[in-house]
């Protein structure tokens, strides 16, 4: 089903250094959905060698996520974030990088990637893009996570990511969103 209040928030964004003037802008550390979604994703990761967080921004998820993983790199376009993110967080490799572009190094060798509230960043021309960068990093069977709040339907993320056999879908509701909620799907390459 369409959802009805599907705005695009590409039209409304700020830059995301912007965001980033001030400290945890979203308030992820403190919010008790925010960690909801974290603790969901979390039980969808499978224990692995490397894992991708794209968008990670201050890492405070990365880092939770991480205690599954032998290695841990991440990335964020926010030069901000990042710097916050590598003060607090040593065990893990963050870098920065706009995910609109491709990352060389690591195509096909990553096998796990989240990809969690980052998608509504960008237009529907850069956001099969960013797709097709994500799946090119991961190696054969691996495995991504993605999560959206709102602005997306499942089958938007299902026709994104067309090389993705999906196998776990939760729809998490919060009151903040009324009808609306956020979805996050898991699945393998
Ligand atoms: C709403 S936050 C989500 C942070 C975290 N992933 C979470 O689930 O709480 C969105 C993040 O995406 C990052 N971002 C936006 N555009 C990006 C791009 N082109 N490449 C990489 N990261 C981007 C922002 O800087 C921000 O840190």
């Amino acid at each position: 089903m369409p959802r009805k209040n599907a705005i695009r928030k590409w039209e409304v964004k700020m830059p995301p250094n912007e965001w980033y003037r001030k400290e945890d802008p979203w308030n992820i550390k403190d919010n008790e959905y925010e960690k909801k979604k974290a603790e969901i994703i979390w039980t969808m990761l499978d224990y692995d060698d490397i894992l991708l967080d794209v968008g990670c921004g201050e890492g405070h998820f990365t880092n939770k996520y991480s205690s599954k993983f032998s290695l841990t790199i991440a990335c964020d376009i926010s030069n901000r974030a990042i710097e916050r993110a590598r003060k607090s967080y040593q065990h893990i490799a963050f870098f920065p990088h706009d995910i609109r572009e491709p990352i060389e190094n690591f195509k096909g060798k990553i096998g796990t990637i989240v990809c969690s509230e980052v998608l509504y960043y960008f237009n529907p021309t850069e956001q099969k893009r960013v797709a097709k960068n994500i799946v090119s990093l991961l190696k054969p069977g691996g495995k991504l996570v993605v999560c959206v709040s709102r602005y997306f339907t499942e089958k938007d993320i299902k026709d994104l990511f067309p090389e993705i056999r999906w196998t776990k879908t939760y729809r998490e509701y919060d009151k903040r969103l009324g009808d609306d909620y956020t979805l996050i799907l898991g699945g393998y390459v």
